[in-house]
């Protein structure tokens, strides 16, 4: 079992490089599926995630080659693949959903294991069955599988999602590339990584626009070709250590950091009283006094990402002053307060909110990380913390932060992996 062990106090300052997102890279190995040959993901990230994903990709018939030392994977997709993704990596990984559209389309079958993958709320799969079934698909579960066939193939349709669901949309989007006719997603989520995945497709041959807008148009083709393409960086990570430093009252230049998918969060530090400017290659934050206390609402993008709200939630768990965090997009996601508490911050939930009273320094004590971004999270609260931190489950955050305890302690925090 992996565990973090830190000691707070330091401010973190120096330069830090934000590899590429795992919501990215993930579904871009996934989409691969869609063409026969060799295609090629670079700007990978070096996370356990990853590696799962290899292994689903193994069981599919693919030839999976991952060169960390040059950050890329290469995935040889034979003529035939099989279409059975199994429950002990499913369970290991919420992003196997993602072989779902690729299959169905592509073999015209697919058997998914429900996923389980981080514990933060129901996480449904409804969106995603609901829109593979109007564009023709017979779906049912069984013995925790999903089973979808398309013995005709798939025909393109009209689907509004009731959510702008991240994993709909990027199932239905690569479904529909290789159905026949145009499909249109309308309430279409708008995150980064799904414009990242609709561009490798189009890469791949597909014919797709609207991408980053709330409507999305496909139009099937009969097939597509191998293609490379370079994850974006990590917005999330990128996130995290503008937290790290507005909350440490450091000085963190965030190499790679688009500053332009993190203007909400970077707003909300801004008013919490920090510095951010841009640089060459991606942007600086500098604090130099406590932070003051901000209220936050989380919403699909370019709201609030859900994924930083525990970043935001332990900056005002030590801000001067109250205040209120809404969680709008996992019902779960406040698991990782009952840990913060034990950290002596001040924080009372009700349902979907949370009310926040800064005190000046939590207090270290054992801690669990219940996902990743919670696991972040901790990490953050424990550098404000007096004494030493020990979270539990760090194998959370290895699923989403490469080198995480290396980078710290290059920007002069006390962090060692036990
Ligand atoms: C992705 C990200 C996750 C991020 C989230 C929101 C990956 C691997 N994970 O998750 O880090 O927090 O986007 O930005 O990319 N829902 C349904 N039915 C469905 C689908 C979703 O009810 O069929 C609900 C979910 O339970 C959740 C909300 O919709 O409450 C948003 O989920 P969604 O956008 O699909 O998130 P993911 O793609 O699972």
């Amino acid at each position: 079992m992996e565990r973090f062990r830190v000691v707070g106090g330091a401010r973190l300052s120096g330069v830090v490089k934000v590899a590429g997102a795992k919501n990215s890279a993930l579904k871009l190995m996934a989409a691969t599926l869609l063409a026969p040959g060799k295609s090629t993901i670079t700007n990978l990230p070096n996370i356990a995630d990853v590696e799962y994903m290899a292994e689903l990709l193994t069981r599919l018939g693919c030839t999976v080659k991952i060169d960390m030392a040059q950050s890329q994977v290469s995935i040889d997709v034979p003529e035939q693949i099989t279409y059975r993704a199994d429950y002990d990596l499913v369970r290991k990984l919420r992003a196997s959903i993602n072989v779902l559209g690729p299959l169905l389309t592509r073999v015209k079958k697919a058997e998914v294991a429900l996923p389980g993958g981080d514990a933060i709320g129901s996480r449904g799969l409804d969106f995603h069955i609901d829109g593979l079934t109007q564009m023709g698909a017979q779906v049912h579960s069984e013995h925790g599988y999903v089973i979808a066939e398309a013995p005709n193939g798939l025909t393109g349709a009209a689907i509004t999602l009731d959510f702008p669901s991240v994993g709909a949309t990027e199932n239905i989007m690569t479904a529909a590339t290789l159905a026949k006719g145009v499909t249109v997603i309308d309430n279409a989520a708008r995150e980064p990584d799904v414009v990242d995945l609709g561009e490798f497709l189009i890469a791949m041959g597909a014919k797709i626009s609207g991408l980053g807008s709330h409507t999305i148009e496909i139009t099937g083709v009969a097939n597509l070709k191998p293609a490379t393409h370079a994850t974006l960086p990590d917005r999330i990570v990128a996130g995290t250590w503008a937290f790290a430093a507005a909350m440490t009252r450091g000085d963190i230049t965030i190499e790679n950091g688009r500053a332009d998918h993190l203007e909400l969060p970077l707003d909300k530090l801004v008013a919490a009283g920090a510095v951010v400017t841009t640089t060459k290659g991606g942007f600086r934050v500098k604090m130099d006094r406590r932070p003051s206390s901000v209220d936050v609402a989380t919403l699909p993008y370019p709201g609030f990402p859900t994924d930083l709200q525990p970043m935001v939630i332990t900056l005002n768990a030590i801000a001067d002053g109250t205040s209120l965090v809404t969680e709008n997009v996992f019902e779960g996601r406040f698991m990782f307060v009952n840990e913060l508490l034990r950290l002596g911050a001040k924080i009372s939930v009700d349902g979907h909110h949370a009310a926040i009273t800064g005190i000046e320094q939590l207090s270290a004590a054992p801690v669990a990380a219940t996902d990743i971004r919670a696991g972040a999270g901790l990490v953050l609260a424990a550098l404000v913390s007096d004494g030493e931190t020990i979270i539990e489950d760090g194998f959370h955050i290895d699923r989403g932060y490469p080198d995480f305890a290396k980078q710290l302690t290059q920007l002069g925090a006390d962090v060692t992996r036990i």
